[in-house]
């Protein structure tokens, strides 16, 4: 049952966020709800496919360094786990929250699915870590109110060259703002390889948001950005 005394939160609110320090705010009194009220409650089912085409495309007896972009509380990181049991997970976030419910998630084998976990504004230059990470993933933060094309060039340079990219655009966000130019651009500048695109549901059927897609983008950084 509800708690009509608890603060509401919902997808209109997310996504008519205009700043980070907003998404900052929203964060702050979501994270402790996020995965019951949001994530179970909706279906939410991209952690588990995003993960899925990630692990399809690596070998995954190999000891990967990967970045989960704007990991939240982790649901990405730990159907990664699962999946890349060998695979050594980092997380960025601009929550503290977010990244504090991170923190708490194990692995199959109790160990923590996240070696270190990151506080960072990624619409600004990238300074987090020295790390040059081999795979960096990310679901639901490119979307509506969050992070646009320029984010995604501006954390290219958290991979090493050679490095692959499995980054998840909300559908409509993708054709509203740009995505398409700016890749096409950082692939006509050998930036990238060519991506490749995968349309993929957010929420499971059932879901009242059952219908909302996203574009499952991969490609490989073939030059330092
Ligand atoms: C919808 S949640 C997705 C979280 C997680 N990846 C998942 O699928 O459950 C979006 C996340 O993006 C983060 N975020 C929003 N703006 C950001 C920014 N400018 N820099 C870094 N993270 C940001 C939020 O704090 C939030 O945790």
């Amino acid at each position: 049952m509800r708690d009509d005394n608890k603060p509401s939160i919902n997808l209109q609110k997310a996504y008519a966020l205009e700043t980070p320090e907003d998404s900052r705010n929203l964060y702050r009194i979501w994270a402790l709800t996020y995965d019951a009220e949001f994530a179970q409650e909706n279906d939410y089912i991209y952690p588990q496919s995003i993960a899925t085409i990630c692990a399809s495309l690596v070998d995954a007896s190999s000891p990967l360094a990967i970045l989960d972009i704007g990991c939240g509380t982790g649901i990405v990181g730990t159907c990664l786990s699962e999946l890349l049991q060998a695979s050594l997970i980092d997380g960025v976030d601009i929550s503290p929250e977010m990244l504090h419910v991170a923190s708490t998630k194990l692995r199959v084998d109790t160990k923590p699915v996240y070696g270190q976990l990151f506080e960072a504004d990624l619409t600004q230059p990238i300074s987090f870590s020295n790390t040059q990470y081999d795979v960096a993933i990310s679901a639901g933060t490119f979307t509506h109110g969050h992070l646009g094309p320029d984010a995604l060039i501006n954390v290219l340079s958290t991979l090493r060259p050679g490095g692959l990219m499995v980054v998840g655009i909300n559908k409509e966000h993708f054709g509203a703002k740009g995505f398409k130019s700016a890749l096409q651009k950082a692939t006509d500048s050998k930036l990238i390889s060519a991506p490749a695109f995968t349309e993929v549901q957010i929420y499971d059927e059932g879901s009242p948001h059952y219908g909302d897609l996203a574009l499952v983008t991969s490609f490989l950084v073939l030059s330092p950005a």
